[in-house]
């Protein structure tokens, strides 16, 4: 396959050349002759990897699954997500995640790797699993996952390999249960986690990092990794107001001008991920706490590059570089030759409304419905082959699993 007329970045500058793609792998760039499908008019990014994701398969398919949830990837730009392991039940035994892969080998259109979670008395387990990340939960949220004390959190820090990532849920369940989800609940986690990374000679990621003094904390004594997403980018409490239980998700959605805080801080933030957590309305009104983020993610970025208010390096460095190298995938992240031919075509000048019955995901709602945005994938390029073509599914390609 080529792709004539690419605009893309390369070692920094704006270029403008042909991909060609041979297989699943971009072959070279340059001159070529031949037909083609023209990128003339799009930007066209390495395909978004999305490090946090909850699928929900096996243990609650009615709200997404690894068909719909991988559908909705490719809708948004993602050609890979890393999906959580809180299930039912959770994903903390080799068998477990045997499972998974069964189930995503099957279901999965785009490329997928899978967070283990580190449970109470699961050590051996985890040497046995080898498994690419581990997830540590300071705080309840959905699911049963949960570390009690910080003796468990540091065994963990020393039990897992150091040349792979540990990702911390850094909600502290103490502060949980005095004065609510409140950013010091989820500062004093940081502060903790990344005392016990230093202590074990480990790089932790933060994930969801929801307040610039999070990043801060993050970054004070050895440099943990800083994950945030876009609803604590885009949304603020009188933004979500109208949402009502809709509203809920773990941690909090903060106010005007800690979201101002959190833009200044941008500088700091590692990758973007959109801890897609899809529920059904009827479960939402019952409190259950996620947003669902995947078709949205890739095109609140592209709003804001319009805006000025945010690079267009940075969106490439935070959402296909960095989540490549952090979480050890070789061969994504970028337009180069011998790298995997994921790519996306977005149409900067694309202006449109977000409305959840037209998503692939399940969960049939948007935090941001009836937004209007300026920018979109417009084309998916998925291991060479076109997929996602303007409003159109075209084609489904097995995932792979990666990270492993
Ligand atoms: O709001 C949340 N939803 N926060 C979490 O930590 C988990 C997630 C889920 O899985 O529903
Ligand atoms: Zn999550």
């Amino acid at each position: 396959m080529l792709v004539k007329n690419a605009k893309f970045f390369l070692g920094g500058k704006i270029t403008e050349k042909d991909i060609l793609i041979e297989g699943e792998r971009i072959k070279a760039v340059g001159s070529f002759s031949g037909k083609g499908i023209d990128a003339s008019g799009f930007l066209v990014l390495p395909g978004l990897i999305d490090a946090h994701v909850h699928l929900r398969d096996p243990g609650a398919t009615h709200k997404e699954d690894f068909h719909s949830g991988t559908r909705a990837a490719i809708a948004g730009g993602i050609t890979t997500v890393l999906d959580m392991p809180n299930n039912n039940p959770p994903t903390t035994t080799l068998e477990r995640l045997e499972e998974k892969r069964a189930i995503a080998s099957k279901k999965a259109v785009c490329d997928y790797g899978f967070h283990f979670g580190a449970g109470t008395n699961n050590f051996e387990e985890v040497k046995r699993a080898k498994p690419g990340s581990l997830k540590i939960y300071m705080g309840k949220t959905t699911g049963d996952l949960f570390l009690p004390d910080e003796k468990l959190i540091f065994l963990h820090f020393q039990n897992f390999p150091k040349d792979k990532p540990i990702v911390v849920h850094a909600e502290d369940q103490a502060i949980i249960e005095t004065e609510g989800r409140t950013p010091l609940a989820a500062q004093v986690a940081v502060a903790k986690a990344t005392m016990l990374a230093e202590k074990s000679g480990r790089t932790i990621c933060i994930a969801h990092a929801s307040t610039a003094r999070e990043i801060e904390l993050a970054k004070k004594w050895r440099k943990s990794l800083v994950e945030t997403c876009p609803h604590y980018l885009f949304l603020d409490q009188e933004k979500i107001r109208h949402l009502g239980n809709l509203g809920k998700v773990y941690p909090p959605v903060r106010d005007e001008a800690e979201r101002k805080k959190l833009w200044g801080a941008l500088d700091s933030v590692d990758y973007v991920s959109t801890d897609h957590a899809p529920h059904l309305p009827k479960e939402k009104e019952k409190g259950a706490a996620g947003f669902p983020g995947l078709e949205t993610s890739l095109a609140l970025m592209l709003d804001a590059y319009n805006k000025k208010q945010i690079g267009m390096e940075w969106i490439i460095s935070r959402m296909c570089e960095n989540p490549a190298r952090i979480f050890n995938m070789r061969g994504k992240g970028k337009i180069a030759p011998g790298f995997q031919a994921d790519l996306v075509f977005v149409d900067l000048r694309k202006e449109w409304k977000v409305r959840a019955e037209n998503m692939q995901s399940k969960c049939g709602w948007s935090p941001y419905e009836g937004m209007s945005l300026k920018g979109k994938a417009a084309k998916v390029i998925f291991r060479g082959e076109l997929v996602l073509d303007g409003e159109e599914m075209v084609k489904e390609i097995r995932g792979k699993e990666v990270m492993q």
